[in-house]
Formats: C-alpha cells, structure tokens, sequence
C-alpha cells in the first residue's frame, strides 16, 4: 500500500491543507494519509495564541475526516514531548509493515531535509512527496531531488498543487475581525466559533444562516427587520452596533420550539424558570434562545442578556438590552395601533419609549387575558423612578 504520511500544526486546519492533500492521494495515487497533528506543549500553545491538542486534533478530524482515502492519527500528541519526523515514521512503518510511506512536505521543508534528525536512516524508509506551487519551485525540488538522491539513494515524487492563499497565522488574525470564513470547511469554522478560539467573531452572513435555519419564513422577515432597527437604534443612541446586530440576529432562534421542545432545553441547560414562565412559550423562548446562543455561537454576557430580557425587560436593563427590546418592538414588519409613534418616540427619547413600549406589553397582555410577568412592572417601576438615566449614562 502506498501511504501517505501528513503532518502539521493545523491551528487551523484550512481548505490550502485539505487542497494540498487531495492533491497528494490524487497524483501519487496513495490509498492512504495519515493526518497527524504534532503535539505541542500546552504553555507554548497558550504563548502563541494557539489551540489546544485537543482542540487542534479535533479541528482536524472536522477538516478532513471524509476526505478519500484520510485518517487522523494522534500518535504524536499521545506521545507528547517533542517529535521527530524519523520518530513517528518508524511507528508507523510498524503499524504498517508492508507499506511504502511517502512523506508530504512542502518545497520549503525539503531543501531543509539534511538538517533533520537521521535523515539519511529516514530517507532510507520513506519516498518524499513534495508540494510544488510554481515552476520555481519545480527547478529548486529538482536540483535538490538529483544531489539526495546520487548522496543518500533518496526517493522524491512531486506533487503539483494549486494552492489555496492562505496560512493558519493569517487566518488567527483575520477570525476575531468576522473574516477567514471561506478558507475553513464550514465544520471547522462552526467548531471554532463554539469553542471562541483564536477570538473569534462570528461572520455575520454565517450567523444569519445558521439563525435563520432554526426559524420558519415569517419569523425570518421579522428578525431581518429587527436587525436593521436594531442596528439604526444602535447608532443613535451609541450603543455597540456589531453587538446589537449579532444580538438582534439570534433573539429568537428557538421561537420555533413547542413548549416540551422548549422545556427540554431548560432541563438541558440547567435553566430556572417560575410558574407563568412554565406555561408560556413567549417567555421561555428568550430564555432558551439566550442559553442556546451562548452554547452554540459563544456569545458574550451582554449579548446572552439582552436576549434573555427581550420579552420581559427587567430592572436595570442595559443599553443594548433596551436597544433589542425596542428593536423587536418596532421592527418595520410589526403593524399595531401605535406603533408608528412609538417608533418616533424610540428615536427621541430611548427610555421614554421604552416606557411606553413596557405600558402597551402589560396593556396587551391583559387584554388577552395573559399575566404580565413582575418583571415586566418591575422594569417599568425602575424606569418610572428614574434610576434608569444613571443607567443610560454609564452604558453610554
Ligand atoms: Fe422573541
Ligand atoms: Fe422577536
């Protein structure tokens, strides 16, 4: 069997590795690969900015587990401790004793094979497979392959590659800016988001799918008008317009969940609820949503609250938490008596509206018949009493 040997820090796995890799299995014809992610010491990672093993392993299986012909192989970062390449050859060639391993590398590690730890006893196990993006780089492998080869009896085949432009080091600098997506497989991404590696913020047209997935068609229209009042009420009032956007994009992401579906969720997240909240759909949903946004896009406490509030409001609410509630009000698909003067109002006077839009919640709800929640009248005793404007101020 031909078998392919891939190495590689993989901080993140990206679409370059996996290119490169189909590459490989495709030219040299190997019926294998092993991805193998080096072990690295936790205090280096953490130095580096880096994920950890276990992440990193796990990224890679996401990367490319179902690639033709890949396996993931964490025999280095069991192993622990630095590695060598002729270290890890030799276990796998007993692992696999009748294999012809062919090592993958890139033309920047082959010109460098000589410095490598008995590299003429590793030369003697493996063929190399070296990556060329370039004619440049097919002159540079080609005179290097001649000397390895009359020196040490050397093995090389080359593998060309349409490379993808990008490297891991590029990509940790370009996730916590909401950028880097389209160089990840969307497992990848999604992996890294949940776990908030590297810092990263989520994309937002990403965010949009992945929100409007969970939400049927009307729902859909009423959270894109949300996000765009949510963000219209951001800027004037000086609120972080990326955390009422991302805020105002997940808000009712578990809208569409029955009240088992929903009670489910509270019993998986551990979440407390009081007696009207067990009855009512409209209030469990903030509830779960908030702790579903947080489980599944990492997001940051004020996020987290302002959705767990948008129903109720509360007391001491925050900037954004009145921004979200307001927004969902208001939102341009929303048609109710009054709505376009509250909608002046939210333009002129934030906590006035607020106000009026907590007085109309109760009023509604008692025509219906439906207990307003304490929280509801304890915001607007707040608000009323005016402790509201320190609020403002400090949020501003
Ligand atoms: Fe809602
Ligand atoms: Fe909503």
């Amino acid at each position: 069997m031909r078998l392919g040997i891939y190495g590689g820090t993989f901080d993140p796995p990206h679409l370059g590795h996996l290119t490169a890799l189909k590459a490989a299995v495709r030219e040299l014809e190997l019926e294998r690969v092993l991805v193998i992610p080096t072990f690295i010491p936790p205090h280096k990672e953490q130095a580096a900015g880096m994920a950890s093993c276990e992440d990193r392993l796990k990224m890679t299986e996401l990367c490319f587990g179902d690639a033709p012909g890949a396996g993931i192989w964490d025999g280095e970062i069991k192993r622990g401790g630095r590695s060598y390449t002729i270290d890890t050859v030799t276990e796998i060639k007993k692992l696999y004793p009748d294999s012809e391993i062919v090592l993958l590398m890139g033309t920047d590690m082959y010109v460098t094979l000589e410095a490598w730890r008995e590299f003429e006893r590793l030369l003697g196990l493996v063929t190399c497979g070296v990556f060329i993006r370039n004619s440049g780089e097919e002159d540079t492998v080609r005179t290097h392959e001649l000397r390895l080869r009359e020196m040490y009896g050397a093995k090389t085949e080359i593998i060309p590659n349409d490379p993808v432009e990008i490297s891991s080091t590029e990509l940790r600098e370009l996730l916590p800016k909401r950028q880097g997506r389209e160089f990840l497989r969307d497992e990848v991404y999604e992996y890294i988001v949940n776990k908030g590696l590297f810092g990263v913020k989520a994309d937002f047209d990403w965010l949009r799918c992945k929100a409007y997935d969970m939400l049927n068609e009307r729902r859909i229209r009423h959270v894109a008008g949300c996000e765009a009042e949510a963000v219209k009420l951001a800027k004037a009032w000086g609120c972080d317009v990326e955390l009422a956007r991302e805020a105002a994009i997940l808000h009712d992401i578990t809208k569409k969940l029955d009240l088992e579906g929903q009670l489910n969720l509270c019993s998986e997240y551990g979440i407390i609820i009081d007696e009207i909240e067990r009855s009512e759909l409209k209030l469990l949903h903030s509830k779960t949503g908030a702790y579903v946004a947080k489980d599944r896009f990492n997001v940051c406490g004020e996020v987290f609250n302002a959705i767990l509030w948008h129903t109720t409001g509360r007391e001491d609410m925050s900037l954004l938490d009145k921004v979200i509630y307001l927004a969902d009000y208001i939102e341009p698909t929303r048609d109710f008596e009054g709505v376009k003067s509250l909608r002046a109002k939210c333009y002129e006077d934030l906590d006035g509206a607020l106000c009026l839009g907590l007085e109309m919640s109760i009023a509604d709800m008692e025509q219906y018949g439906v207990r307003p929640h304490e929280r509801t009248a304890n915001a607007l005793n707040w608000l009323r009493k005016g402790e509201h404007y320190d609020n403002t101020e400090r949020d501003g």
